[in-house]
């Protein structure tokens, strides 16, 4: 089976991108940096059909697993990983040979939070994944604050799931 890290945050380097590292650092899996990637928002005309998007998703074909690594902004995904999924509208009009493609990958999902649990978050990638005929594989939500002590405490909780579900073992 093979993984790749779809990585989206206003920082490249800050607690999204630690987790990222703690999770998977020693598992070897690339990371796609999607600050990287010179991706504009949706538009109906494609005017931006050359930009980063076809490409990034060419080379993102090549996965089985799709780990999308993003914090919580706002009870929502990045806005990095909002574009990046608002462009596969793109594919379903477009490039369905690439849409088509998709189907049978999985996706986990990795969230890093700061404040309060996001209730609803998970649903949004259930329905993506539906409606691309992805499966679904859960989320884990890893708290980056240190108020909280029910959210530290549920970390290796959370830690332990991302590593079982894609099959990451340390030595
Ligand atoms: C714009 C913005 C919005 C945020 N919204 C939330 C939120 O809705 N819920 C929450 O628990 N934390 C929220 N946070 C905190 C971040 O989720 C948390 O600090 C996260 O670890 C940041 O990861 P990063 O360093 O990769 O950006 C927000 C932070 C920022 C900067």
């Amino acid at each position: 089976m093979t993984q790749v890290i779809i990585f989206g945050s206003s920082r490249s380097f800050g607690n999204t991108r630690k987790v990222i590292d703690d999770i998977l650092g020693f598992s070897g899996t690339p990371l796609f940096d999607l600050n990287n990637f010179d991706i504009s928002p949706f538009d109906y005309e494609h005017r931006n059909q050359n930009d980063g998007f076809i490409p990034l998703i060419q080379e993102l074909i090549a996965y089985d697993t799709w780990i999308i690594a993003t914090p919580v902004y706002w009870y929502n995904m990045s806005t990095q990983h909002k574009i990046f999924f608002d462009r596969f509208s793109d594919l379903l009009k477009i490039r369905k040979d690439l849409d088509r493609k998709l189907r049978g990958k999985k996706l986990f999902v990795i969230a890093s939070f700061g404040d309060s649990y996001p209730k609803g978050f998970e649903d949004t990638f259930e329905q993506i994944c539906e409606y691309l005929g992805m499966e679904y594989l859960g989320s884990s939500f890893i708290y980056s604050g240190t108020k909280h002590e029910e959210y530290l405490e549920q970390n290796k909780a959370h830690t332990d799931k991302a590593k079982l579900k894609l099959g990451i073992v340390h030595k």
